[in-house]
């Protein structure tokens, strides 16, 4: 399970993606979602995503995982190279393992994504089993084990309980734990907390910050808010229309964004703007 068993090259970022393409075939038209991206994610390291909807991050994300959108075909094109495997090309049995295990996703709605009849425990049990091998008690002590990290009070009497038992932000932790449950390399937070309010929002971000330090993780943050990204990551790539328009260092490009769809989405967080002399 360590991560010196993966055949990168020294220096070799942990996640190269290139010229990546999205098409998609519905009935009476062909959509190109993705039209191109390039980028590279180093082990443990966290970088943003940031664009308003529509404009490919899902898309992008999810060819990571190689994982269509529900209901739908998507032809991929370039290449996602993660830990020295084309993942495009995968055959599907290796990339089954490496879901979940390797490259882990949070997504924006943790109601759809929890089977509402399963406790939350049964379903981080099977998860852990399912990778690990680990006995059915092994498994049931790690999951009260993730519950606490995660912050859920009283984890061992949690457990037991299902979804619709927790609120809201309460399962975005148990997605969460969950996600981080085989403790992957990288863990794609999918607009994690859009669905939330305010103050539950800044404790789940605190959470994701608190865990990719704990457990040594990179995180892809996506968001379409500039605001949710400030202080989260270290770079930032802006998308616009399926392409990244725009990359580098947030504090640069919160002082300096040079494309002007990135000016626009700092414009639209007022709360993050540099102080500006009154009447100046
Ligand atoms: N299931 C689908 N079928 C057809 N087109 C889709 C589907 N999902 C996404 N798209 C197209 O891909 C584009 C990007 O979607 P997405 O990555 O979900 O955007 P976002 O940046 O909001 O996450 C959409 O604008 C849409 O045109
Ligand atoms: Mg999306």
């Amino acid at each position: 399970m360590s991560a010196s068993s993966s055949s990168a090259g020294v220096g070799e970022a942990m996640l190269q993606v290139r010229q990546l393409t999205a098409r998609f075939t519905t009935r009476d038209e062909t959509v190109q979602a993705v039209r191109g991206v390039s980028f590279d994610i180093v082990a443990g390291e966290a970088v943003g995503f940031v664009g308003e909807s529509g404009c490919g991050k899902s898309v992008t994300a999810r060819a990571l995982m190689r994982l269509a959108p529900e209901g739908s075909s998507v032809e991929w094109g370039g290449s996602v190279r993660f830990q020295g495997h084309d993942l495009l090309r995968l055959p599907e049995a290796a990339m089954q393992d490496l879901r979940g295990r390797r490259i882990a996703m949070v997504f924006q709605d943790p109601m759809s994504s929890l089977n509402p009849v399963l406790s939350v425990g049964r379903q981080i049990d099977d998860m852990i089993r399912r990778h690990t091998g680990a006995s059915a008690r092994e498994a049931r002590r790690r999951t009260v084990d993730l519950l606490g990290l995660v912050g859920i009070r009283d984890p061992q009497r949690r457990v037991d309980d299902h979804p619709h038992q927790f609120s809201g932000g309460m399962r975005q932790r148990v997605m969460i734990a969950m996600a981080v449950s085989c403790e992957p390399d990288l863990l794609i937070a999918d607009e994690p907390t859009t669905a939330l309010d305010v103050t539950v929002q800044a404790q789940i971000l605190r959470l994701l910050v608190r865990l990719r330090a704990e457990l040594g993780m990179a995180l892809m943050l996506i968001t379409h808010d500039f605001g949710v990204i400030a202080g989260m990551v270290d770079r930032v790539h802006v998308m616009y229309g399926g392409e990244i328009v725009e990359r580098g260092r947030v504090d640069d490009l919160f002082a300096a964004p040079a494309h002007p769809y990135t000016r626009a989405l700092l414009d639209a967080v007022p709360r993050l703007a540099p102080q500006e002399g009154a009447g100046a």
